[in-house]
Protein backbone atom coordinates (compact mmCIF):
# COMPACT_ATOMS: atom_id res chain seq x y z
CA UNK A 1 0.00 0.00 0.00
CA UNK A 2 1.04 3.69 -0.73
CA UNK A 3 0.49 5.11 2.51
CA UNK A 4 0.81 8.42 3.76
CA UNK A 5 1.74 9.24 7.58
CA UNK A 6 1.29 13.11 9.09
CA UNK A 7 3.21 12.90 12.11
CA UNK A 8 5.38 10.16 11.38
CA UNK A 9 8.35 11.52 13.12
CA UNK A 10 6.41 12.02 16.48
CA UNK A 11 5.96 9.76 19.36
CA UNK A 12 3.95 7.24 17.57
CA UNK A 13 5.37 8.04 14.40
CA UNK A 14 8.57 6.73 15.14
CA UNK A 15 7.20 3.26 16.30
CA UNK A 16 5.01 3.27 13.51
CA UNK A 17 7.25 3.99 10.12
CA UNK A 18 9.41 1.06 10.36
CA UNK A 19 6.64 -1.73 10.66
CA UNK A 20 4.64 -0.24 7.64
CA UNK A 21 7.93 -0.46 5.93
CA UNK A 22 8.68 -3.71 7.07
CA UNK A 23 5.43 -4.85 5.48
CA UNK A 24 6.33 -3.82 2.57
CA UNK A 25 4.45 -0.57 2.44
CA UNK A 26 5.83 2.50 0.45
CA UNK A 27 5.41 5.29 3.07
CA UNK A 28 5.49 8.74 2.89
CA UNK A 29 6.01 10.73 6.00
CA UNK A 30 5.54 14.32 6.44
CA UNK A 31 7.46 16.89 8.20
CA UNK A 32 8.09 20.33 8.85
CA UNK A 33 11.71 19.80 9.68
CA UNK A 34 14.17 19.49 6.60
CA UNK A 35 16.57 18.21 9.89
CA UNK A 36 14.10 14.83 10.01
CA UNK A 37 14.10 13.73 6.26
CA UNK A 38 17.66 12.36 6.05
CA UNK A 39 16.06 10.27 9.63
CA UNK A 40 13.17 9.54 7.42
CA UNK A 41 15.08 7.90 4.69
CA UNK A 42 17.04 5.87 6.64
CA UNK A 43 13.95 3.92 7.70
CA UNK A 44 13.47 3.02 4.37
CA UNK A 45 10.40 5.59 4.18
CA UNK A 46 10.17 9.17 1.66
CA UNK A 47 10.16 12.13 4.02
CA UNK A 48 8.06 14.81 2.49
CA UNK A 49 8.57 18.28 3.90
CA UNK A 50 5.60 20.45 4.78
CA UNK A 51 3.31 22.19 7.01
CA UNK A 52 0.20 19.93 6.80
CA UNK A 53 -1.89 23.84 7.90
CA UNK A 54 -0.23 24.20 3.71
CA UNK A 55 -1.86 21.81 1.81
CA UNK A 56 -0.80 23.20 -2.16
CA UNK A 57 3.17 23.73 -0.20
CA UNK A 58 3.83 19.79 -0.35
CA UNK A 59 0.78 18.66 -2.46
CA UNK A 60 2.37 18.70 -5.56
CA UNK A 61 5.07 16.13 -3.84
CA UNK A 62 3.20 13.45 -3.07
CA UNK A 63 2.30 10.73 -5.26
CA UNK A 64 -0.05 9.95 -7.85
CA UNK A 65 -1.92 7.34 -5.24
CA UNK A 66 -2.21 6.69 -1.49
CA UNK A 67 -4.27 3.93 -0.25
CA UNK A 68 -4.12 5.31 3.24
CA UNK A 69 -3.69 7.91 5.18
CA UNK A 70 -2.73 8.25 9.04
CA UNK A 71 -3.00 11.27 11.26
CA UNK A 72 -0.52 11.63 14.24
CA UNK A 73 -0.27 15.08 14.14
CA UNK A 74 -0.12 17.04 17.39
CA UNK A 75 0.17 20.91 17.87
CA UNK A 76 3.27 21.87 19.66
CA UNK A 77 2.08 21.96 23.36
CA UNK A 78 5.28 23.10 25.89
CA UNK A 79 4.52 21.13 28.50
CA UNK A 80 5.70 22.85 32.18
CA UNK A 81 4.11 26.72 30.53
CA UNK A 82 1.00 28.58 31.61
CA UNK A 83 -1.76 27.34 29.20
CA UNK A 84 -3.44 30.93 28.08
CA UNK A 85 -6.47 30.99 26.53
CA UNK A 86 -5.01 32.83 23.31
CA UNK A 87 -2.73 29.92 23.00
CA UNK A 88 -5.91 27.20 23.54
CA UNK A 89 -7.78 28.90 20.98
CA UNK A 90 -4.46 28.78 18.42
CA UNK A 91 -4.28 25.30 19.73
CA UNK A 92 -8.04 24.47 19.03
CA UNK A 93 -7.74 26.02 15.41
CA UNK A 94 -4.33 24.37 14.45
CA UNK A 95 -6.43 20.89 15.64
CA UNK A 96 -8.80 21.65 13.63
CA UNK A 97 -6.73 22.51 10.70
CA UNK A 98 -5.03 19.33 10.94
CA UNK A 99 -8.05 17.33 10.99
CA UNK A 100 -9.79 19.14 8.32
CA UNK A 101 -7.07 19.15 5.72
CA UNK A 102 -5.68 15.56 6.61
CA UNK A 103 -9.36 14.58 5.65
CA UNK A 104 -9.52 17.16 2.51
CA UNK A 105 -6.70 15.08 1.20
CA UNK A 106 -8.33 11.33 1.82
CA UNK A 107 -11.37 12.64 -0.01
CA UNK A 108 -9.12 14.02 -2.67
CA UNK A 109 -7.40 10.66 -2.97
CA UNK A 110 -10.33 8.57 -2.25
CA UNK A 111 -8.54 6.60 0.40
CA UNK A 112 -9.40 5.41 3.92
CA UNK A 113 -8.21 8.04 7.12
CA UNK A 114 -6.97 6.77 10.42
CA UNK A 115 -7.94 9.51 12.82
CA UNK A 116 -6.67 10.05 16.36
CA UNK A 117 -8.71 10.64 19.84
CA UNK A 118 -8.43 10.86 23.65
CA UNK A 119 -9.85 8.50 26.09
CA UNK A 120 -11.46 11.82 27.28
CA UNK A 121 -14.66 10.40 29.28
CA UNK A 122 -15.49 10.71 33.08
CA UNK A 123 -16.01 7.17 35.23
CA UNK A 124 -16.60 7.11 38.73
CA UNK A 125 -15.66 4.00 40.96
CA UNK A 126 -16.23 0.75 38.61
CA UNK A 127 -17.42 2.36 36.04
CA UNK A 128 -15.26 1.36 32.43
CA UNK A 129 -16.24 3.48 29.91
CA UNK A 130 -16.34 2.44 26.30
CA UNK A 131 -16.60 3.81 22.88
CA UNK A 132 -20.32 4.30 23.40
CA UNK A 133 -20.15 6.54 25.96
CA UNK A 134 -20.36 10.25 25.57
CA UNK A 135 -16.49 12.35 25.47
CA UNK A 136 -16.35 14.62 27.86
CA UNK A 137 -14.63 17.86 26.67
CA UNK A 138 -13.01 19.73 29.81
CA UNK A 139 -9.97 21.62 29.80
CA UNK A 140 -6.98 21.16 27.74
CA UNK A 141 -9.15 18.51 26.15
CA UNK A 142 -11.58 20.99 24.31
CA UNK A 143 -9.11 21.96 21.62
CA UNK A 144 -10.23 18.99 19.98
CA UNK A 145 -14.19 19.51 20.49
CA UNK A 146 -14.53 20.67 16.74
CA UNK A 147 -13.06 17.66 15.64
CA UNK A 148 -15.67 15.42 17.53
CA UNK A 149 -17.99 16.95 15.24
CA UNK A 150 -15.54 16.06 12.16
CA UNK A 151 -14.97 12.48 12.53
CA UNK A 152 -18.74 11.95 13.27
CA UNK A 153 -19.88 14.03 10.16
CA UNK A 154 -17.47 11.58 8.33
CA UNK A 155 -18.84 8.39 9.62
CA UNK A 156 -22.17 9.73 9.56
CA UNK A 157 -21.79 10.13 5.29
CA UNK A 158 -18.65 7.80 4.83
CA UNK A 159 -17.01 10.44 3.34
CA UNK A 160 -13.98 10.46 3.62
CA UNK A 161 -14.01 6.69 5.06
CA UNK A 162 -12.46 7.02 8.53
CA UNK A 163 -11.38 4.86 11.95
CA UNK A 164 -10.62 6.63 15.10
CA UNK A 165 -8.60 5.25 17.09
CA UNK A 166 -9.05 6.76 20.71
CA UNK A 167 -5.59 6.78 22.96
CA UNK A 168 -5.12 6.57 26.20
CA UNK A 169 -2.04 8.69 27.33
CA UNK A 170 0.86 7.32 25.04
CA UNK A 171 4.25 6.64 26.67
CA UNK A 172 7.55 5.78 25.00
CA UNK A 173 10.94 6.77 24.38
CA UNK A 174 9.94 10.02 22.41
CA UNK A 175 7.49 12.94 22.39
CA UNK A 176 6.13 14.97 25.46
CA UNK A 177 6.73 11.73 27.81
CA UNK A 178 10.88 12.07 27.32
CA UNK A 179 9.65 15.72 29.49
CA UNK A 180 8.00 13.54 31.85
CA UNK A 181 11.05 11.23 32.07
CA UNK A 182 13.92 14.24 32.19
CA UNK A 183 12.05 15.42 35.02
CA UNK A 184 11.68 12.54 37.18
CA UNK A 185 15.61 12.12 36.22
CA UNK A 186 15.99 15.52 37.79
CA UNK A 187 14.02 14.73 40.86
CA UNK A 188 11.55 17.24 39.98
CA UNK A 189 8.61 15.26 38.87
CA UNK A 190 4.90 16.17 41.14
CA UNK A 191 2.38 14.45 42.34
CA UNK A 192 -0.86 16.88 41.21
CA UNK A 193 -3.41 16.86 44.27
CA UNK A 194 -3.57 13.51 45.81
CA UNK A 195 -3.18 11.78 42.52
CA UNK A 196 -5.58 8.99 43.10
CA UNK A 197 -7.38 10.06 40.05
CA UNK A 198 -7.31 7.04 37.05
CA UNK A 199 -5.52 7.86 33.68
CA UNK A 200 -5.22 5.36 31.17
CA UNK A 201 -1.87 4.59 29.21
CA UNK A 202 -1.06 2.81 26.32
CA UNK A 203 2.60 2.08 25.15
CA UNK A 204 3.48 3.65 21.82
CA UNK A 205 4.59 0.36 20.38
CA UNK A 206 1.09 -0.94 21.12
CA UNK A 207 -0.39 2.57 19.80
CA UNK A 208 1.41 2.03 16.11
CA UNK A 209 0.45 -1.61 16.27
CA UNK A 210 -3.52 -0.66 16.17
CA UNK A 211 -2.78 1.31 13.68
CA UNK A 212 -1.35 -1.63 11.54
CA UNK A 213 -4.16 -4.00 12.97
CA UNK A 214 -7.11 -1.12 11.29
CA UNK A 215 -5.01 -1.12 8.03
CA UNK A 216 -5.75 -4.81 7.81
CA UNK A 217 -8.96 -5.19 9.08
CA UNK A 218 -9.93 -1.77 7.72
CA UNK A 219 -13.05 -1.42 9.53
CA UNK A 220 -14.51 1.92 8.21
CA UNK A 221 -16.91 3.92 10.85
CA UNK A 222 -15.82 2.55 13.58
CA UNK A 223 -14.02 3.63 16.77
CA UNK A 224 -11.95 2.13 19.40
CA UNK A 225 -10.26 2.54 22.34
CA UNK A 226 -6.83 1.93 22.58
CA UNK A 227 -4.95 1.57 26.12
CA UNK A 228 -3.69 -1.26 28.01
CA UNK A 229 -5.19 -3.73 30.22
CA UNK A 230 -4.54 -2.51 33.50
CA UNK A 231 -6.13 0.76 35.08
CA UNK A 232 -3.62 3.20 37.21
CA UNK A 233 -3.71 5.96 39.61
CA UNK A 234 -1.76 9.09 38.03
CA UNK A 235 0.07 8.32 41.76
CA UNK A 236 1.06 5.08 41.28
CA UNK A 237 2.58 5.26 37.81
CA UNK A 238 4.38 7.50 38.71
CA UNK A 239 5.64 6.02 41.71
CA UNK A 240 6.74 3.08 39.78
CA UNK A 241 8.57 4.78 36.96
CA UNK A 242 10.50 6.59 40.29
CA UNK A 243 11.52 3.57 41.52
CA UNK A 244 12.39 1.81 37.90
CA UNK A 245 15.11 5.23 37.51
CA UNK A 246 15.85 4.71 41.44
CA UNK A 247 14.46 8.12 42.22
CA UNK A 248 13.00 9.75 45.46
CA UNK A 249 9.21 8.75 45.03
CA UNK A 250 7.55 12.40 43.84
CA UNK A 251 5.96 14.29 46.18
CA UNK A 252 2.35 15.88 45.94
CA UNK A 253 1.48 19.39 44.65
CA UNK A 254 -1.76 21.39 45.54
CA UNK A 255 -4.59 21.47 42.90
CA UNK A 256 -4.81 25.36 43.51
CA UNK A 257 -0.99 25.59 43.22
CA UNK A 258 -0.91 24.11 39.48
CA UNK A 259 -4.09 25.95 38.60
CA UNK A 260 -2.42 29.27 39.30
CA UNK A 261 0.39 28.29 37.83
CA UNK A 262 0.53 26.14 34.76
CA UNK A 263 -3.42 27.18 34.24
CA UNK A 264 -6.56 25.45 34.92
CA UNK A 265 -6.56 23.80 31.45
CA UNK A 266 -3.81 22.03 32.17
CA UNK A 267 -5.14 21.16 35.92
CA UNK A 268 -8.51 19.74 34.42
CA UNK A 269 -6.43 16.70 32.01
CA UNK A 270 -3.93 15.92 34.87
CA UNK A 271 -7.29 15.20 37.05
CA UNK A 272 -9.03 13.76 35.02
CA UNK A 273 -10.63 10.05 36.33
CA UNK A 274 -11.62 7.58 33.92
CA UNK A 275 -11.07 3.64 33.30
CA UNK A 276 -11.51 2.70 29.97
CA UNK A 277 -12.19 -0.93 27.61
CA UNK A 278 -9.80 -2.05 24.78
CA UNK A 279 -12.28 -5.10 24.29
CA UNK A 280 -13.86 -3.69 20.81
CA UNK A 281 -10.25 -3.25 19.95
CA UNK A 282 -9.42 -7.01 20.77
CA UNK A 283 -12.53 -8.72 19.18
CA UNK A 284 -12.85 -6.44 15.82
CA UNK A 285 -9.49 -5.59 15.52
CA UNK A 286 -7.39 -8.24 16.91
CA UNK A 287 -5.26 -6.12 18.65
CA UNK A 288 -3.29 -7.20 21.86
CA UNK A 289 -1.14 -4.81 23.47
CA UNK A 290 2.61 -6.40 23.99
CA UNK A 291 2.57 -4.20 26.92
CA UNK A 292 -0.75 -5.16 28.87
CA UNK A 293 0.20 -3.27 32.11
CA UNK A 294 2.05 -0.18 32.28
CA UNK A 295 4.42 -2.22 34.27
CA UNK A 296 6.08 -4.20 31.89
CA UNK A 297 5.40 -1.18 29.20
CA UNK A 298 7.44 1.26 31.46
CA UNK A 299 10.21 -1.50 32.20
CA UNK A 300 11.00 -1.34 28.46
CA UNK A 301 10.66 2.22 28.10
CA UNK A 302 13.01 3.59 31.04
CA UNK A 303 15.44 1.18 29.52
CA UNK A 304 15.18 2.00 26.11
CA UNK A 305 15.60 5.94 26.96
CA UNK A 306 19.01 4.59 28.51
CA UNK A 307 20.03 3.14 25.97
CA UNK A 308 19.06 5.57 23.00
CA UNK A 309 17.77 8.15 21.70
CA UNK A 310 14.44 8.27 19.50
CA UNK A 311 15.32 7.93 16.05
CA UNK A 312 14.51 11.78 15.44
CA UNK A 313 14.81 13.09 18.80
N1 LIG B 1 0.67 11.70 23.45
C1 LIG B 1 -0.49 11.41 24.05
O1 LIG B 1 -0.55 11.16 25.26
C2 LIG B 1 -1.76 11.34 23.21
C3 LIG B 1 -2.96 10.93 23.82
C4 LIG B 1 -4.11 10.85 23.04
C5 LIG B 1 -4.06 11.16 21.68
N2 LIG B 1 -2.88 11.57 21.14
C6 LIG B 1 -2.84 11.85 19.69
O2 LIG B 1 -2.06 10.83 19.09
C7 LIG B 1 -1.31 11.37 17.99
C8 LIG B 1 0.15 10.98 18.15
O3 LIG B 1 0.66 11.56 19.33
P1 LIG B 1 2.23 11.62 19.61
O4 LIG B 1 2.38 11.67 21.09
O5 LIG B 1 2.92 10.58 18.79
O6 LIG B 1 2.58 13.08 19.01
P2 LIG B 1 3.99 13.84 19.04
O7 LIG B 1 5.08 12.97 19.51
O8 LIG B 1 3.80 15.15 19.76
O9 LIG B 1 4.26 14.14 17.51
C9 LIG B 1 3.72 15.22 16.90
C10 LIG B 1 3.90 15.04 15.40
O10 LIG B 1 3.11 16.03 14.77
C11 LIG B 1 3.84 16.56 13.70
N3 LIG B 1 3.31 17.91 13.43
C12 LIG B 1 3.01 18.88 14.33
N4 LIG B 1 2.52 19.97 13.70
C13 LIG B 1 2.53 19.66 12.38
C14 LIG B 1 2.15 20.38 11.22
N5 LIG B 1 1.67 21.63 11.30
N6 LIG B 1 2.27 19.78 10.01
C15 LIG B 1 2.78 18.51 9.92
N7 LIG B 1 3.15 17.77 10.99
C16 LIG B 1 3.03 18.35 12.20
C17 LIG B 1 5.29 16.57 14.16
O11 LIG B 1 6.11 16.50 13.03
P3 LIG B 1 7.38 17.48 12.73
O12 LIG B 1 7.76 18.14 14.03
O13 LIG B 1 8.43 16.53 12.23
O14 LIG B 1 6.90 18.42 11.69
C18 LIG B 1 5.33 15.23 14.92
O15 LIG B 1 5.63 14.20 14.02
C19 LIG B 1 -1.56 12.86 17.99
O16 LIG B 1 -2.52 13.15 17.01
C20 LIG B 1 -2.12 13.16 19.35
O17 LIG B 1 -3.01 14.24 19.34
C21 LIG B 1 -1.73 11.66 21.85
Amino acid sequence: MKILVIGGTGLVGSYLLPRLVANKNEVYALTRSEGKIEGIQKLGAHGILGDIRNLREFDKNLPDRLDMIVLLAMPDVKPGHRMTRKRKAELREETNDFFHNAMDLAIRYNAPIILPGGTSYRTEKDEIADETWPVLRTGLTEIGADTDEMVNQAIKTNRPRVIQLIYGKIYGNGGLFRFMYEMMAKGRSKIIGKGENFIPNIHASDAAAAIIKASEKMPVGEKFIIADDTPVTQKNFAFYMAALMNKKRPGHIPGFVVKLVLGKDFYEIVRMNCKVSNAKAKKILDWHPEYPSYKNGLEATISEMKEKKNYFA
